[in-house]
């Protein structure tokens, strides 16, 4: 449609109908034509009637492209004006066949493997019948009590874009490709803002930060996703300044519209409009819709506010219908750049026009994940497993399926390939003893494991937390591996000392207490469908492992909330302290993460032979780093660039990571690799909120993690 067709269209809808453009349902309240639909949240008995909801703008959690097919031709048969409903849903890493959870992708610490998963699993899902995910999160994290860690990319903000770029671009494609191509959905970045500053790492806990804080940490990837075109943004659960989200004006207008030049539809998390009645800032339901649409948010989701209340607020001259209008105008922009007027099934009904090959998906799948594992210890070369060791497989996820993680939507764990399977896919002679229980062993199963582990080379330990242990509502306020699977390591290691430890989880756990008992250690997340099989390419050496932490593992407890991009304090720690007190340290603890972000091992390993660069720069500095390789085989690594701007007008932070590219140097020799940093990569938020980037002085560090060395200095000059 064009856009005058659309205001045509606006100017033929009675109030109701167009209040009812603003609401979100789950598909159970079609009851007579839908199935329960997936409930992600507190769902309430909200009392629409029949005839509101044949004025609904959006149906989310459908599962089958049947079910989807069945409500739109039920709706439009209902709707006097004939506008389709959007379907949304929680595609997050994956539809059916799932790719490793969103964390481990930043751990890929590269944005193709993003931008692949966005497409292949959005194409999936939208053969499905789905149009919109409720995707990319870019929450920035810090603390991994907070179980959301999982579906975050990590703790720094330049990565977090990169990847937000990706995914958008992946899921969306180019600028106006969703209006044709409908193997492409839109994307509904979130939660905005701030959601992973939570008080105590407890979900939905307050939340608190300095404009400066906010503005430097927080918005960089939101602002990525919209520079990328993203077509939604979604409200968080947490207040901000002291007011939630979903009705804080000054975030969703002076923030959200003005600076980061959002235009789309921005939607509601699960019933957080009448949550703000619960966050008592607004009496009732009617109060609740009143602020929430004044101050921004668009769609109500799962609430009875907005068709409720909307109209009355409008009929006494509270709610000017112009405002009504503006907010129905983008629902209808979004279903317009769907190609939802011109083909309201969105390809369902055409042959060939949707869907992808499951062997496509899952190799893909396979891939991600072996480039998303990270590995993070591998003493005496223990890893790879060579052909003709003897190998066991032993623990609580040694035969488990449980490795898609939350937010796995129609996954089924039945198909996902475990640890196991994926060895006794390899020509390793592979003895599994898996045990039942996560958390309690009998004797019978101890001694077959520790029989086991003695009577081969290598002893692999599949250790971690259920799927159900990370994702949202799941904070711990210990986020360790379980005392039974620490003792049950330690007895392996007493009769095997080759023990190779694999983890799968969703955040980072509190490993210091492990790492006597393992010589190899491989952290796997949950890596989706294809796990087994993406851990066996890593464990024999058919894939080398390439992925980085992409947040710090904590030493201790006491540490959180940890990052590498900390303020030099007026009293940092340094190297040479020799005691005496009065600097920023714990009396019983370290201040160093046990693994920084960044980190992550691979077979062989690269040096940084020189970098040179100018002294002074003006618009841009050429930086050329030659890598050598001493080894015997091709080594690929993540180059990291870091930088320190050495006197800010605030303080900033020790290093901030500013580029990364993977490198592969051929055995034996060296690469020369030319980067470019610009200007705007010496930018920093200043007190009044601007961004900009000031003359003086900037070390640069060059490595494979965030405790890279310093390489000299250079001088940004008036240019
Ligand atoms: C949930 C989550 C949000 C999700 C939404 C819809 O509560 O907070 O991330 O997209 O509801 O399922």
């Amino acid at each position: 449609m064009e856009k005058k067709e659309l205001f045509a269209l606006l100017s033929q809808m009675t109030l109701a109908e167009k209040i009812g453009q603003l609401v979100q349902l789950t598909p159970n309240f079609f009851a007579e034509v839908a199935a329960e639909g997936e409930i992600t949240g507190p769902l309430a008995e909200l009392g629409i009637t029949k005839e509101e909801l044949y004025t609904l703008g959006s149906v989310l959690g459908t599962h089958t492209k049947e079910e989807v097919y069945a409500l739109q031709k039920n709706y439009l048969a209902h709707s006097r004006l004939k506008i389709p409903l959007v379907f949304m849903a929680d595609v997050i890493h994956g539809y059916e066949t799932i790719f490793p959870i969103p964390l481990a992708l930043g751990a890929s610490f590269d944005p193709a493997v993003a931008e692949e998963v966005a497409s292949l699993s959005g194409a999936e899902a939208s053969a499905a019948g789905v149009h919109v995910t409720f995707s990319p999160m870019v929450d920035l994290v810090r603390d991994p009590r907070w179980g959301r860690v999982l579906e975050s990319t990590g703790e720094d903000s330049y990565l977090n874009s990169l990847m937000a770029t990706a995914f958008v671009k992946g899921y969306q494609g180019t600028a106006g490709e969703l209006a044709t191509n409908f193997r492409k959905i839109a994307a509904c970045v979130k939660h905005f803002a701030g959601y992973g500053a939570a008080e105590g790492g407890r979900d939905y806990n307050t939340v608190d930060l300095s404009d400066w804080n906010l503005y430097q940490n927080y918005l960089p990837a939101f602002q990525a996703a919209v520079t990328a075109g993203v077509k939604l943004v979604m409200t968080s659960f947490n207040v901000l300044k002291g007011i939630p989200s979903t009705a804080n004006k000054w975030l969703l207008q002076d923030v959200l519209r003005q600076d980061l030049g959002f235009e789309g539809v921005v939607i509601s998390d699960w019933g957080a409009v009448r949550e703000l009645v619960t966050h008592r800032v607004a009496e009732d339901l009617s109060a609740a819709a009143q602020r929430a649409f004044t101050a921004g948010c668009t769609m109500d989701m799962m609430s009875s506010a907005y068709i409720k209340y909307l109209g009355n607020l409008v009929t006494t001259g509270v709610v000017a219908e112009t405002d009504i209008d503006a907010a129905v105008l983008q629902v209808l922009t979004l279903k317009n750049d769907l190609g939802l007027f011109a083909d309201p099934y969105r390809g369902l009904t055409t042959a060939g026009a949707l869907g992808v090959k499951e062997e496509v998906l899952r190799k893909a799948s396979r891939q991600a994940a072996a480039k998303s594992m990270v590995l993070l210890k591998n003493d005496e070369d223990i890893l790879p497993l060579t052909t003709g060791q003897k190998v066991a497989v032993v623990g609580p996820f040694a035969a488990s399926q449980d490795i898609l993680g939350a937010w796995s939507w129609i996954g089924q764990k039945a198909a996902a390939v475990s640890l196991a399977a994926g060895l006794q896919a390899t020509d390793l002679a592979v003895t599994v003893v898996p045990t039942v229980d996560r958390l309690a062993y009998t004797p019978k199963e101890v001694d077959a494991m520790l029989a086991a582990a003695a009577a081969c080379d290598v002893v692999v330990v599949a250790l971690g937390e259920s799927a159900s242990e990370s994702g949202e509502a799941t904070s711990k306020g210990q986020p360790s591996l379980p005392a039974t699977q620490v003792a049950l390591l330690q007895k392996i290691a007493a009769v095997n000392e080759k023990v190779v430890t694999v983890l799968f989880n969703g955040r980072p756990l509190l490993l210091a207490d492990i790492l006597l008992a393992t010589k190899g250690l491989v952290e796997a997340f949950f890596p989706g469908s294809e796990g087994g099989h993406a851990l066996a390419d890593i464990l024999t050496g058919k894939v080398a492992p390439s992925a980085k932490l992409p947040m710090s593992y904590p030493a201790t407890l006491g540490q959180i909330p940890l990052h590498y991009d900390e303020l030099s304090t007026g009293r940092p720690l340094t190297e040479d302290y020799a005691g005496g007190g009065y600097v920023s340290f714990y009396l019983d603890q370290p201040n160093a993460p046990l693994f920084p972000f960044g980190y992550g091992l691979t077979y062989g390993q690269l040096e940084v032979a020189d970098v040179t660069f100018p002294a002074t720069m003006s618009h841009q500095l050429p930086v050329t780093v030659t890598l050598h390789n001493p080894g015997v085989k091709a080594v690929t690594e993540t180059l990291q660039v870091y930088l320190e701007d050495l006197v800010g007008e605030v303080a900033l932070p020790k290093r901030s990571l500013k580029h990364l590219q993977k490198v592969t140097v051929a055995p034996g020799t060296s690469e020369k690799i030319e980067l470019t940093l610009t200007k705007d990569d010496l930018a920093y938020v200043h007190a009044e909120l601007s961004t900009a980037a000031d003359p003086g002085d900037f070390k640069l560090y060059v490595g494979f993690d965030s405790q890279c060395p310093a390489y000299g200095t250079f001088r940004l000059v008036e240019g």
